[in-house]
């Protein structure tokens, strides 16, 4: 990011001068490892975006038409459910296929709901209250089957799970930079597969790319379509440099230290009275996000003292999902969320654990 203010920093496509050049060789790189890390063929049907937000909302409010049919799942994020509750209102068929208590989806019950004619089928790839892994593939294959499209929300599986969206049947992955990626905020994208007849699509949002200049209608031509105005290309830079760490790391490498670390956490939690943990029993199906609550301790309570007391930064409350925590049962009080990451050792493991020991027998 320094090295992208002090050599680039101009207006890519803007202009022919050098520092212009310089930041779209920066951004064009970022497109090509973002593409390589998720296994897309082409760079230029890779979007950037502020956020996964506005991903998933360009990609909804770009393909979707009153009257037309979107499922989606129990266990979705504010980013999906809003956008969709807000086009339900303008004549969207929404249907929501339920989940169980642990966030797993019935794929006979979702089958039956994606009816053929269906247009979207939408669902996170992982639950952010409860680690819970969506089988991305076999709801592709079903929405597919359908005729339908398969919009995939990888806010917490891109850099966590090895994911390749082209074996997966993706046709629209929206990620986020700042999680996994382990690039800065403000960042993330939308990949578009090849299923996805990107002349059908409107823009969304309309003006200035630095191509087409002689036009007043937004170009055709992808990823300008999509993305107006000047790019975070500082962002941009970062999450490229956070992409190239992950994959030099090894994505692989990173979910088993993850399961490790994850089972570790959940066998520990189990031995502690009064603590109660949501989602999948097995470590393999969950990511390492993984809820808690504490009997007769309010989940503030928790969060504040471990925050206070043991420097244990945690996420309480809802999560901007009110749809898991109605699933689960935990709506509205909601849960303790711990996430262990890239930087977490088997030593935290245990102070965590040490700490809520503490704060549930105190
Ligand atoms: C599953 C899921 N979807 C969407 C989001 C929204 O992410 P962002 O704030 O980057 O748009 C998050 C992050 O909190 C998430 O976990």
């Amino acid at each position: 990011m320094v090295d992208f203010l002090e050599r680039a920093g101009g207006n890519p496509g803007r202009s022919g001068h050098r520092l212009s050049i310089a930041a779209g060789r920066v951004i064009n790189d970022a497109r090509e490892a973002v593409a390589a890390c998720f296994g897309a063929d082409d760079p230029l049907r890779v979007i950037f975006t502020p956020n996964v937000t506005y991903a998933l909302n360009i990609g909804l409010q770009a393909l979707l038409q009153p009257g037309d049919r979107v499922v989606t799942t129990g266990i979705e994020h504010n980013s999906v459910m809003r956008p969709l509750r807000e086009m339900a209102k303008a004549g969207l068929d929404l249907v929501v296929a339920p989940c169980d208590h642990t966030g797993a989806l019935d794929l006979d019950v979702l089958r039956q709901l994606v009816t053929p004619g269906t247009r979207l089928v939408v669902a996170n790839h992982a639950s952010n209250v409860m680690g819970t892994i969506l089988p991305a593939g076999e709801i592709a294959a079903i929405a597919h089957q359908a005729g339908a499209l398969f919009m995939l929300d990888a806010a917490q599986t891109a850099g966590v799970l090895p994911i390749d969206v082209v074996a997966l049947g993706v046709d629209l992955f929206a990620f986020t930079g700042h999680k996994g990626l382990q690039g800065p905020p403000g960042t993330g994208g939308l990949i578009l597969g090849e299923r996805v007849d990107v002349d059908a699509m409107r823009p969304v949002f309309a003006g200035g790319t630095g191509s087409r200049s002689e036009r007043e209608e937004q170009p055709e031509i992808l990823p300008d379509k999509f993305e107006v105005g000047t790019p975070n290309g500082v962002g941009i830079a970062g999450l490229a440099a956070g992409v190239r760490y992950v994959m030099a790391h090894g994505i692989a490498a990173i979910r088993a230290d993850e399961l490790a670390l994850t089972q570790q956490l959940c066998q520990g939690l189990a031995a502690i009275p009064g603590v109660r943990v949501y989602g999948p029993a097995d470590p393999a199906a969950r990511t390492a996000t993984v809820s808690v609550t504490l009997a007769g301790r309010s989940v503030s309570e928790v969060g504040w003292r471990l925050d206070d007391e043991y420097e244990i930064l945690t996420r309480v409350g809802l999560h901007c999902s009110p749809a898991t925590h109605r699933t689960i049962g935990t709506f509205p009080e909601g849960t303790v969320r711990l996430a262990p990451g890239l930087a977490t050792t088997p030593a935290d493991i245990d102070a965590t654990l040490h700490a809520l020991r503490t704060i549930a027998c105190g």
